[in-house]
């Protein structure tokens, strides 16, 4: 079998962060998930996260069916380092597996790398083969020094390194695919004498060498795929990598992205083809786009699905739902629960939330829709308030088709207006309206003539 261990137990002090450094996101998802996909993807049967600070929060976010866990004690004076993590997963292993071992706080390694990692460590009859790159500036990272013949003789850690081994500019990733009897042999030969006092992972290296064994190094080209995530700058440029990756992936599948670089879309939204993004969009987590949609301004679509045709600016949609060819804002709200069905407007400064609008109904300015059933080529006027809470409870308001309701009225739910009804400018409906009906709810006008010059005002100007 194929295991992975992932390696998650590190404090992430650089971070300087209540929360576990392994699940800060990037664009959306904690950055574990992408280790944890990668692995999967290059064909891992079963991964097992070693877990330590933050657990309990790492376990819970993690929440995967085929994920296995191993805690590492980290209370004062307990061992630490890489190896030591390691060696918390070994009851997983056999000696024939194969494992590839990876750290949770490098994210923007690929499937693809990883699939040509193990390939090569197949063909190469290598008992433990080590991911590296070459770096311009590799502080702080672990060197790799090979022998004549190219094969890995051992990593020497930047704390530990000698002048010569320092000017080595080709270091070690933490990402390593061992022979299941190898790694389990040589972790039990390895010591924590050093600068750190840690038990070191990359000291199996040496050990492996030393018992005659084969060792190699598998150096790509791209650096940022192993780029590990320390800080905050470093958490806001995976973020970038991981941005332009995504948008890429959508341009390559037919969707325009008017600046590539100013639009923020999480992994796993799905967008149709022939749809134009504008800057400053933002599409969040569950999102579902179809084909041939206009997004533009500061539109922020969360959890929700826009079908095709869609024309939305400078909005905000929270987990609803929008059928063909509707127009959205601008300065609109889509809050949860909103279903519209096709053809529909909702124009500046409306607010929808927990209500379902039939096809051709339209909302074009300034109006509060919340708990409510519309029908089909329904108007909705100016201003129009669906009064859905009386400070205690919540009820709700039923619009039938074709009804007509006259800008700055108020439905005082609960309260239907049945098909074409047709509700007067101004009026404050608190009774259902009939098949048809006209209904006037407000003040009748009174007309005093003459009466402000009656009341002198008119001299004093
Ligand atoms: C490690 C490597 C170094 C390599 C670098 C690449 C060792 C000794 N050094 O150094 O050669 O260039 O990664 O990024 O392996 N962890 C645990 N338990 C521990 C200690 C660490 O789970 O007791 C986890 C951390 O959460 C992290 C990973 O192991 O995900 C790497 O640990 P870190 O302390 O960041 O190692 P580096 O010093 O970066
Ligand atoms: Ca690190």
């Amino acid at each position: 079998m194929n295991i992975g261990i992932i390696l998650a137990a590190g404090e992430g002090t650089r971070m300087r962060s209540k929360k576990a450094k392994v699940l800060h996101s990037i664009c959306g998802r904690p950055m574990i998930d992408y280790v944890i996909h990668a692995s999967r993807l290059s064909g891992i049967q079963k991964n097992v996260v070693i877990v330590g600070h933050g657990k309990d929060e790492v376990m819970k976010a993690v929440n995967m069916k085929d994920v296995l866990f191993e805690e590492q004690p980290i209370h004062q004076g307990a061992p630490y380092g890489t190896g030591f993590a390691v060696m918390q997963g070994l009851d997983h292993i056999t000696d024939e597996d194969l494992v590839l071992v990876l750290c949770a706080d490098t994210p923007l390694i690929t499937e693809t790398t990883l699939k040509r990692l193990l390939e090569y460590h197949r063909e190469s009859n290598n008992v433990a083969t080590v991911l590296t790159t070459d770096l311009m500036d590799p502080k702080g990272y672990g060197r790799i020094i090979r022998k004549e013949n190219d094969d890995l003789l051992k990593i020497v850690e930047h704390k530990d390194a000698n002048a010569w081994e320092l000017e080595v500019k080709e270091i070690n990733s933490g990402i390593y695919c061992f022979k299941g009897k190898s790694l389990k042999e040589s972790l039990s030969k390895i010591g924590n004498d050093n600068v750190q006092n840690e038990y070191y992972l990359t000291d199996v290296i040496s050990v492996l060498n030393e018992d005659g064994f084969k060792v190699g190094a598998f150096k790509i080209q791209d650096d940022t795929e192993i780029y590990g995530i320390n800080s905050r700058v470093q958490l806001a440029f995976a973020q970038r990598v991981m941005s332009r990756r995504i948008n890429e992936f959508h341009m390559e599948n037919g969707v325009t992205l008017i600046d590539p670089e100013s639009v923020i879309i999480e992994k796993g939204v799905k967008i149709g083809r022939d749809t134009i993004i504008y800057p400053g969009a933002i599409l969040e987590g569950d999102t579902i786009i179809g084909e041939d949609c206009i997004i533009r301004g500061n539109t922020r679509i969360v959890d929700s699905q826009i079908s095709d045709g869609v024309e939305i600016e400078s909005t905000l949609v929270e987990s609803s739902t929008v059928g063909d060819y509707c127009h959205i804002g601008p300065y609109a709200h889509l809050r949860p629960n909103s279903i519209l069905g096709r053809n529909i407007k909702i124009g500046n400064f409306v607010e929808v939330k927990n209500a379902t609008l039939d096809d051709n109904t339209k909302a074009s300015h300034l109006s509060y829709i919340g708990d409510a059933q519309v029908g089909k080529s329904v108007n909705i006027g100016c201003g129009v308030v669906f009064v859905n809470y009386n400070g205690q409870s919540k009820s709700k308001s039923i619009v039938e088709d074709n009804a007509f309701v006259g800008s700055n009225s108020n439905l005082v739910a609960p309260v239907t207006i049945k098909e074409w009804g047709y509700i007067a400018a101004g009026s404050t409906i608190t009774d259902d309206v009939g098949e048809g009906d006209l209904s006037i709810a407000r003040a009748r006008q009174v007309n005093k003539a003459g009466w402000v010059e009656k009341k002198g005002f008119k001299k004093h100007k």
